[in-house]
């Protein structure tokens, strides 16, 4: 082979590696997007943050994350409600309660556990 055959070649082979690197790249970028978007959990931290601070800190409830059982969130959230007036539908706090009682990652990372 000739110099620059060989030079050629190795060329070629580093487009088709560089291809193969972009697409991979870009797969992993496309399904992290997809995840983010369809991620069930996303927004709790959200609800939490615009409907639990009006009377106290997040500390409160974090103190308590993972430590309830789903019942004891759900006795929690109804007290909160219809005793403390906090504002929350009914499918907001069943969704409040699936992110509280196998925490949601996003609440893990704000309440630093
Ligand atoms: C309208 C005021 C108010 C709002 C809004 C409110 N809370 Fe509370 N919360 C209280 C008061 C008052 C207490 C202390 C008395 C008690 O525990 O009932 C408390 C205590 C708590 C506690 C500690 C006691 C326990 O049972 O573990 C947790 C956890 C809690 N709140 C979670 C929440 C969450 C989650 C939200 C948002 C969905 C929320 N609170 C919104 C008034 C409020």
């Amino acid at each position: 082979m000739k110099y620059d055959e060989i030079t050629n070649s190795f060329f070629k082979r580093r487009k088709t590696e560089m291809r193969v690197a972009a697409f991979l790249v870009g797969l992993f970028f496309f399904t992290g997007s997809a995840f983010a978007e369809t991620d069930p959990m996303s927004g709790c931290l959200e609800l939490l943050q615009n409907r639990c601070q009006r009377c106290h800190s997040l500390s409160r409830v974090c103190q308590k994350v993972g430590e309830k059982s789903k019942r004891r969130w759900a006795a929690t959230l109804k007290r909160m409600v219809k005793r403390r007036g906090a504002d929350l539908s009914g499918a907001e706090q069943d969704f409040l309660l699936n992110c509280l009682a196998i925490p949601a990652p996003a609440i893990k990372e704000e309440c630093g556990k």
